[in-house]
């Protein structure tokens, strides 16, 4: 390949970067996006303390008052920026249906003319000249620790100081991924801009970005191209992107070759350890929706009650999950940092992640205090009172007066901070094995004010799967669009999937069979439901570290301890196969968020029907048969 002739423009290659594939591609990308300048990213303190000061320059980043939050800072959004956009979202399989019927698709050659070359009437592309104006940040990250054989590497090139320096926060990025890279090694390349190229002396906004986005995907190629938003998972790509929608499919591509191997499995899931008192420790996986409770799970502080147990976080938010020589299913966190939701977090709900926020962090659409310190809904039960007066996340004056009046937030609903898992106190000691930890359980829980029950668990792997498969859960705000409305969210998977929902299944069913034969105990697989509501619109389930009472009974059922009862959904815990000590719960409160009603079930199991049409091609057959001896069960 000829790299393109650049105007004035040097690449500056440092010496340290070896690789010709990845010099070349950023070649052709300069020459594409044409930046004013290109900076390759170090990793190093000292160039986060220069991006930061520079982002504090431009008006992007406020500094927080150091004897309150030392070095932090916030960051505030344009207001139509503010959460990942699904309905922009696409995967560009060359085939349809290897995208299925959940995703977004359009063809790689057409989608490649609107980004890269240009359409036919002469729209030019959009990431011709995107990045004019701006620098070009070449950032270099490690999904997994650095060498690992579950690791695997991208580069992001990005306009955008803000992806800079959250990426070095939430992933291995440096210069030590060079080193691991080499000459000839592989990566995934990502291209980011937020699609406001700078004319000769314009000035800039705070937060630059498109109205118009999208979020790409090339499942063959491997490529991620985002455009238009600088926000989360739209622009810090390995994250969903690549820690979840690339890597899906290379780890269903990993079962398909001539080797027999099972492949492995990319998760929306928080992975956590826990020990009981006699220091036996177990590992669970868990996926829940965004905004549904994984960061919170992950810290969790055992109760009143649960004196000698310890919950240790490995990950919050995306799990990679592998069988090992022994057959066990291993998982990684391939992120190094949190994105977590600010909303509702407090000392009383999550203290660890509190603690995590005391220092070096990013705040992001949080509102402001007068000290210069950060506040957001859900703080006013540390201070047992709302403060006086903010500056919401819009930058306008917030009083509790003004919110009763226009129902103004000071934080946007998902707003986040960025911080190093270093932070947590919590901290597993092996949250950055390269072998993983070896999964107990899997856990599978939506957000939902009716129908599911608190925790069941799955007869057996297949109806795991099903559970799985057909969960629903309420919209949040982590994406835009209206929140509230019950959806199917396969897996807490229907955002992030690489490829087609039912060859996912079917990958599911597939690692269950493998690990049977192999003489390895499969994980228990549970289901949970923190959210029934009440009538008088309440949560009856106190959540939070109370889960932990859910988390033993799953333990005793791994141990043999308790036998549950069979139910229409599962096997469920009895009233008196919980510990409730340090709690005041009763049978009745109990009864309310674990009974199955037949009407709510008859229409529960007609939104999985209409969920297998939607996904009928390729659709397990197992997952029908399941489907039609649950359907008995529950109506009996
Ligand atoms: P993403 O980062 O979007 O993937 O979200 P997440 O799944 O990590 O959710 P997170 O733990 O950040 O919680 C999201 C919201 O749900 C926060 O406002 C929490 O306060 C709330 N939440 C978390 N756990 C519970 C719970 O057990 N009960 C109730 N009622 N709310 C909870
Ligand atoms: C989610 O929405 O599940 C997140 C936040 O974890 S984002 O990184 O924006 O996707
Ligand atoms: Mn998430």
């Amino acid at each position: 390949m000829n790299a393109p002739v650049m105007q004035g423009l040097s690449l500056n290659t440092p010496s340290f970067v070896k690789n010709p594939r990845l010099i070349a591609w950023v070649a052709d990308m300069v020459a594409l996006c044409k930046p004013k300048d290109v900076y390759w990213c170090d990793g190093s303190e000292e160039e986060y303390q220069r991006l930061c000061q520079q982002l504090v320059d431009a008006g992007t980043f406020k500094k927080l008052n150091p004897a309150k939050r030392p070095n932090s800072f916030l960051a505030c959004s344009d207001p139509s920026d503010v959460a990942r956009v699904e309905d922009r979202t696409y995967i560009c399989a060359e085939k349809k249906e290897n995208a299925g019927p959940t995703n977004n698709w359009m063809a790689p050659a057409e989608m490649r003319k609107i980004l890269e070359s240009g359409q036919a009437d002469g729209t030019p592309a959009l990431f011709d000249g995107c990045m004019k104006g701006r620098t070009m940040y070449v950032v270099p990250f490690s999904m997994g620790p650095l060498g690992s054989h579950i690791a695997h590497i991208g580069i992001e090139l990005s306009d955008s100081a803000y992806v800079a320096v959250n990426q070095r926060i939430m992933t291995r990025m440096g210069k030590a991924v060079y080193d691991v890279l080499g000459v000839d090694g592989a990566f995934v390349p990502c291209v980011h801009t937020v699609g406001a190229p700078l004319a000769e002396g314009q000035a800039d906004v705070k937060w630059p970005c498109n109205k118009t986005k999208y979020i790409v995907h090339y499942p063959e190629t491997r490529e991620i191209w985002s455009y238009g938003s600088g926000y989360g998972g739209n622009a810090l790509l390995g994250k969903k992107c690549f820690a979840l929608r690339i890597a899906s499919n290379m780890g269903r591509a990993a079962s398909e070759g001539p080797s027999g191997s099972p492949g492995w499995l990319a998760e929306h899931m928080l992975i956590l350890g826990v020990t009981n008192p006699e220091g036996k420790k177990y590992h669970v996986a868990a996926a829940f929706p965004s905004a549904c409770g994984k960061t919170n799970f992950s810290m969790l502080v055992p109760p009143a009650g649960f004196e000698g147990w310890k919950v240790t976080t490995i990950g919050d938010d995306i799990a990679w999950i592998k069988p090992n020589a022994d057959g066990k299913l291993y998982a990684i966190n391939p992120e190094a940092g949190y994105f977590g939701v600010a909303p509702g977090t407090n000392f009383h709900t999550n203290p660890n992640c509190m603690a995590s926020l005391d220092k070096n962090v990013i705040f992001t659409n949080v509102a402001l205090t007068d000290d210069g310190d950060v506040w957001w809904e859900g703080m006013e039960k540390d201070t047992g009172g709302m403060p006086e007066h903010l500056i919401d996340w819009q930058g306008k004056d917030w009083t509790p007066a003004i919110a009763k009046e226009t129902g103004a937030k000071a934080a946007h609903p998902n707003a986040r901070f960025t911080v190093a898992a270093g932070n947590n106190p919590a901290l597993d000691s092996q949250w950055d094995d390269a072998n993983g930890v070896a999964i107990d359980a899997f856990i599978f829980g939506g957000r939902r004010s009716t129908t599911v029950p608190l925790v069941t668990e799955a007869r057996n792997w297949t109806e795991g799967v099903y559970m799985a498969a057909t969960m629903g859960s309420e919209t949040t705000a982590a994406a835009t669009g209206q929140a509230g409305i019950v959806r199917r969210d396969p897996f807490a998977m229907l955002p992030f999937m690489g490829y087609n929902m039912s060859d996912y299944f079917q990958h599911w069913l597939n690692m269950g069979d493998k690990l049977a034969k192999s003489g390895a105990k499969q994980p228990k697989i549970f289901t949970t439901n923190w959210f029934r509501k009440g009538d008088d619109g309440k949560f009856v389930w106190p959540g939070y570290g109370e889960n932990m009472r859910v988390l033993k009974w799953m333990i005793d059922r791994i141990e043999g301890k308790v036998t549950g009862t069979e139910t229409g959904f599962g096997v469920a815990p009895t009233y008196s196969e919980i510990n409730w000590a340090g709690l005041d719960f009763s049978q009745a409160q109990f009864d309310s968020v674990t009974s199955l009603n037949k009407d709510d079930w008859k229409a529960e199991i007609a939104l999985h029907t209409e969920l297998f049409t939607q996904l009928a091609y390729h659709l397990p057959k197992e997952l029908e048969e399941t489907k039609t001896q649950l359907a008995q069960r529950l109506a009996a």
